[in-house]
């Protein structure tokens, strides 16, 4: 930990793991917010990778102007493997020692959270802030990212909605979430959906459960069908042939995949962006390390990294379980 004695004169931001919108927002809160508080801020590019390699530039308030509303990362993202080795985290703290960096605040997912909870370790006072479309971080309630993918998700269907009808078809949406079902729950119970089929239960999964699903709203006069598949559950391309060799009726796949990541962030994702960049700026001018900003209980607070990762996420079957009594036609 960084003796406390010590003053905090400048700190770094990072973005890693899978790019989300808001990331853009929180650099910038990030930023503004730090050197309001008479602190340099170093700009790190492309997650951990960029770290080990020095790649570090100077932010000021003008590097973040225009850049709140638009998707993807100013500062890059990275997926680095090297990080998860204990020489590389020493060597990814040394380089922020060269260049003045006491204390980091990391924007992304779990995987971003270790790299903080290893640099932690090894004396950088860190603060993570979640950021994934994904909602798979059991230890908070929002992560930045997730309302803008559901509302791309939602736009997408009410498209594939008017073609399936003009056809007659079941439209089968394959949507991003890892081993996480929260996109497809929200996006299904938003958009209407037939089913909604999420890695986390296996009655969603079920093909027969499926089935009946499709030809029970058939039945009832309902000429097409919207079905959401998480990508954990497995491809809805074979899904639907089997679907077709059962029923007869006429599929189509559409995978989302990295649209879901795209675009300007909605408000909802800008706000927490906002609010997190600052409570973690603010978390680390305290004093603190090893810390997650995370949203519970519908308020912003900061909690130990260890025990944030340590907690065990359960699934919104409410969603699913609202869905099946509202989706029958
Ligand atoms: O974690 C965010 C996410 O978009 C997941 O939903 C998806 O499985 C994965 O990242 C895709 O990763 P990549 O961008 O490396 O292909």
């Amino acid at each position: 930990m960084q003796d406390s004695n010590v003053e905090l004169k400048t700190i770094g931001v990072l973005t890693s793991g899978g790019d989300a919108q808001g990331m853009n927002a929180c650099i910038r809160a990030v930023v503004r917010c730090a050197l309001n508080k008479g602190l340099r801020v170093m700009g790190v590019r492309k997650g951990y990778a960029g770290l080990l390699k020095g790649d570090i530039i100077e932010m000021t308030a003008g590097s973040v102007a225009n850049i709140m509303h638009r998707g993807g990362t100013v500062l890059y993202s990275a997926r680095s493997k090297e990080f998860m080795e204990e020489e590389y985290q020493k060597r990814g703290a040394e380089m922020c020692r060269i260049f003045g960096i006491q204390g980091l605040v990391a924007i992304g997912g779990d995987g971003t959270f270790r790299g903080a909870q290893a640099l932690s370790r090894q004396g950088i006072s860190v603060v993570g802030i979640p950021a994934t479309i994904d909602l798979d971080i059991p230890c908070t309630e929002y992560t930045i990212g997730f309302d803008s993918a559901v509302n791309i998700v939602v736009e997408a269907v009410a498209r594939l909605r008017d073609t399936a009808a003009s056809h007659e078809r079941c439209s089968l949406v394959e949507v991003m979430g890892r081993r996480c079902g929260a996109i497809a729950l929200w996006s299904g119970i938003a958009s209407g959906a037939d089913a909604i089929m999420i890695p986390e239960d296996k009655e969603s999964q079920s093909f027969e459960h499926l089935v009946r699903m499709v030809l029970e709203n058939r039945a009832r006069g309902k000429n097409h069908n919207i079905v959401i598949v998480a990508e954990g559950v497995g491809h809805a391309e074979e899904l639907a042939v089997r679907l077709h060799e059962i029923t007869g009726i006429e599929p189509r796949v559409t995978v989302l995949g990295h649209v879901q990541r795209g675009g300007n962030p909605t408000a909802l994702d800008i706000k927490h962006a906002s609010m997190m960049g600052v409570r973690a700026v603010e978390t680390l001018c305290s004093g603190k390390t090893n810390r997650l900003i995370a949203v519970q209980n519908g308020k912003y607070v900061d909690i130990d990294i260890d025990e944030g990762l340590a907690m065990t996420r359960q699934p919104a079957l409410d969603i699913w379980d609202a869905n099946l009594k509202i989706s029958t036609y």
